[in-house]
This record gives structure tokens, sequence and C-alpha cells, in this order.
């Protein structure tokens, strides 16, 4: 009998695949040239850190060689980063947050294994996790804060149960689990059981009540916080991001990573990045302002929406989500429909500066009225 030597899940009538937002180049040539507001993919809209860009302007004669063999020097930064309360062996490194999930995965999963989503929940972890074999066990969020079902969640975990995930603050939705539901969570855990924290819109967090995931990591608890430089850094183009846990964990996952693997230019970027504090502030305090304005309008407008703690708002439109995001796209304003994140309905729409703001709210109040 012939030996089948291909995997199920990758051949393609059976590929379930991330399919991220559209591109701009794509829409751009719909538009003939209309001016183009893309608030669908949660970049920063003020760019790229200018630290990071001078890193990279710096470093863009180098690139017949090959980057550092390892990614020492950002862990060692990013040991300083956090003030010392993490050493350069807790941290990893890899080509983004998304290519984080994938890693993790990889690491942990066998295909017995069961991980743990909530959803509304960024739609990769269950993708890659389907893709290792794995069983993903929904444990939805509930009522309109999008509370963590703490109590279903440890009533979910069996001996097979590896990973639960959370995303704080929670993409679509933009709401955040508050520390009491984690403590509450983390404190019940089993030894077997990592719970994966995705914090990689940490720095638009303003709620008091909120906890990032290396409190937990300091006090030696099974969690890995993902973090992305996509975000407030500016720097999606150039596929970086970092975990950081226990020094176990972090070796073990860092096993899994292939060397040469973060290019010279993302490498040096990041560890710029990491001192443009001046940067980040005016990101922080641009969509905090924005936030506020955007709120009051859509109260004008009578459109449900969930206050966020990230750089987007989600909105629920009284019109189909995917007609909102034709019409939108008609008049230059590229938008997220979230069904497939377990937000039927929802549109998420990224908080842009005033003009760009100003052009959402335009074309959205033309459309719905
Ligand atoms: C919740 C969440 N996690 C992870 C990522 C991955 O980001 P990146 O792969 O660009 O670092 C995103 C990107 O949108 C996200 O929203």
């Amino acid at each position: 009998m012939a030996i089948d030597i291909f995997k199920e899940y990758l051949l393609p009538k059976t590929k379930v695949d991330y399919i991220g937002g559209k591109g701009k180049v794509d829409v751009a040539k719909l538009l003939n040239g209309q001016t183009l507001f893309k608030l669908s993919s949660n970049e920063n809209i003020l760019g790229s850190s200018p630290k990071a860009l001078q890193a990279v302007f710096n470093t863009v004669n180098k690139l017949s060689e090959y980057p550092d063999r390892t990614d020492e020097r950002l862990r060692n930064k990013l040991s300083t980063f956090y003030d010392g309360e993490l050493n350069k062996n807790q941290f990893f490194i890899n080509n983004g947050g998304t290519s984080l999930i994938d890693l993790i995965e990889r690491a942990f999963l066998e295909p017995r294994n069961e991980i743990i989503i909530s959803n509304p929940a960024f739609i990769p972890y269950a993708i890659f996790a389907k893709k290792w074999g794995a069983k993903v066990i929904d444990i939805p969020l509930l009522g309109d804060n999008f509370d963590l079902n703490v109590n279903g969640i440890l009533a979910s975990i069996n001996d097979n149960t590896r990973l639960i995930f959370v995303t704080n603050p929670n993409n679509p939705m933009g709401t955040h689990i508050p520390k009491n539901q984690l403590d509450k969570l983390i404190d019940n855990l089993p030894e077997h059981v990592i719970l994966v924290y995705d914090e990689v819109y940490h720095q638009y967090v303003d709620a008091s009540n909120a906890v990032r995931a290396y409190e937990y990591v300091k006090e030696g608890k099974n969690v890995i916080g993902v973090n992305s430089f996509s975000k407030a850094y500016g720097l999606a183009g150039l596929r970086i991001g970092y975990g950081y846990s226990t020094e176990k964990i972090a070796r073990y996952i860092a096993q899994a990573c292939t060397p040469f693997m973060i290019n010279t230019l993302a490498l040096e970027a990041a560890i710029a990045a990491l001192d443009d504090v001046e940067f980040i502030n005016k990101t922080v305090a641009l969509n905090a302002t924005e936030k506020i304005f955007i709120y009051n309008e859509l109260d004008n407008l009578g459109i449900q929406y969930w206050k966020t703690q990230a750089n987007f708002i989600t909105i629920k439109p009284e019109i189909n989500d995917e007609e909102l995001e034709n019409a939108m796209l008609m008049e230059g304003i590229m938008v997220r429909p979230v069904a497939s994140f377990g937000a039927p309905g929802c549109v998420r729409v990224t908080i842009g500066d005033r003009e760009a703001n100003t052009a959402y709210l335009k074309a959205l109040k033309k459309i719905v009225q």
C-alpha cells in the first residue's frame, strides 16, 4: 500500500488558514487615487518609532552580512527594559506575535492535547492548534463586559489540557480582563497547564484594575506573556515580537527557534524602539484623546460600541457588517468585520488621528443615517 506522506490539515481542500485584513495596495487599486485610511489592522497611525527607523537606516548597508547568530542582544535589552525583574533567559524572540503563538503551540501541543480559548478571540490560537492536531475548547467570554468565565475554564481542564489563551486587552472587542479574574484563574491552574497571556496592545491600557503578564511570571507562575513590536512601536512590517515566561518555559520554547531567524533590520529596530519612550507616550496620548472623540460621535449617531483599552473601537451597527465594510471602502475607509473572531455583526475600527477619525465618522454617518 502507498504510504501517504501528506498531512490532512495542509491539503488545500482542508486547510483553514488565518487570513489577515486586506492590504492597502489591493484596495488602493479599486479607488482610483482617492485618499485611503486603513483602519482595519490596528497599525500605528503615527508610523514607526523614529529611533527604530534611525537604527534601520544605520544598518541598511550591512545586509550582505548575516544577522547576529542569536537574539541575545535584544534579550539583554528586554531584561533592562523590565528593570532587571526578568532575566535574559526568560525571553524568547520570534517574527511577531502571530509566529510566537505558532511557536508556543508547536512547542507544547501533541495531537491528543487540548487548548482552551474564550471567544471572541484572536483567530490564530484555534487555527494553529488545529494544525498541530490539538482539540480546541471554547469557553466564551461572558456578558456585555466580556468577562472571563473562570469557573467554566477551570471545569474544562483535564489531563490533556496544555494551553489556555487570554487576550488582554481583547481583540476584537477592546475590553480587558480585570486582575481579580486572572488571579483566580492562575491561582487554580494545575501544573501541566500554561496560561498564554496575549498582551500585544498593553501600552494602550488605562484601566486601574489591569495587570500585566510579568506580574505573574515574576511570581514563578506558568504564564507566558506575548508581546509585539507591530502595534504601539509601529513596526508591523518588520515582523518581530517577544514572549517571556519562567526560565524553564522560555528556554524550552527557544529550543524550537532556528539560528539567524531574526533579521538584522528587525533586531536593530526592536532594540532601538525599546528606548523610544517619547514615541510611545505620544502614541498613547493621541489614542486616549481620540477614543473620547470617537465615543462622543458614536453616541451622537446612536451606534452600539464597546469602550476600549486598545487602539481600536468595535461597533455593532444595525446594518450588515460586510455591507458596512464595502460601503466604507467606497468612501476610502478600510474597516474590519470580526464575525470570524466570534463577534457576529461587529466591525473593528482602528483609532487614527483626527483627520482619519473625522473621515471615518463622516463616512459612517453617511452610510447609517
Ligand atoms: C491579539 C493579537 N495578538 C497577536 C497579534 C499578532 O501581531 P503580530 O504578528 O503583528 O506581532 C495581533 C495582531 O493583530 C493581535 O491582535
